[in-house]
């Protein structure tokens, strides 16, 4: 299913495409492999426990993750669910200002991206992403699509959408042998 089919403005069409993700989360296996797979996420409890299947994927480790939606879709919040499951400590804050936030793990080295800010393409450079890019350890990114052009591949794409104030309908989208490892 495309993503222009998910994104119609009726009410009517919404619920065909409701009826849709939940038709497809009851027959199918809940990820993948590269294949988008539309979920549906009940509330924040569907949403950390994705993030803590993630979390024991050895892949993830090494991984980059691109998180797409709009503002309050729930990035941040997948992103903190998973920086826990993986054994942060503390707080866990939203980067936007900083751009990135670094994450010492218990066994691996994590940055989480927001690239709502990002608009000067020499601090790709200067800020040393391009080294943090390429160096091993997990990147979570937010906003990718504002740093298009820079940025590698993701191993995996999570577009998140707001049904309503606790539902999200999710699509995943593995792009490379790593992604698809995570996915399955
Ligand atoms: N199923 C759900 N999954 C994730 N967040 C949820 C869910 N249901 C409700 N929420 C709430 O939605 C909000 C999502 O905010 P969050 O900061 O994660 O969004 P974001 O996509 O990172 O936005 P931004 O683009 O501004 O960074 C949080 O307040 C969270 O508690
Ligand atoms: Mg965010």
């Amino acid at each position: 299913m495309g993503e222009s089919e998910l994104a119609g403005p009726g009410a009517d069409l919404r619920h065909q495409e409701r009826t849709f993700a939940l038709t497809a989360v009851e027959h199918h296996a809940p990820i993948v492999g590269s294949a988008p797979s539309p979920l549906l996420w009940a509330g924040e409890q569907d949403t950390r426990a994705f993030a803590e299947r993630l979390a024991r994927q050895p892949g993830i480790a090494d991984a980059f993750i691109a998180l797409h939606g709009n503002l309050g879709a729930g990035k941040t919040t997948l992103v903190r669910h998973l920086l826990r499951a993986l054994g942060a400590e503390g707080r866990i804050k939203s980067p936007t200002y900083a751009v990135v936030e670094p994450y010492e793990l218990p066994g691996l080295a994590a940055w989480h991206f927001d690239f709502y800010r990002f608009d000067d393409p020499r601090e790709w450079e200067d800020a040393g992403f391009r080294d943090i890019f390429a160096a091993p350890g997990l990147k979570l990114a937010e906003w990718p699509e504002k740093a298009a052009g820079l940025l590698p591949v993701p191993d995996v794409d999570v577009h998140i959408a707001l049904e309503d104030d606790e539902r999200r309908r999710v699509t995943l989208r593995a792009n490379t042998p790593r992604g698809r490892e995570l996915l399955s």
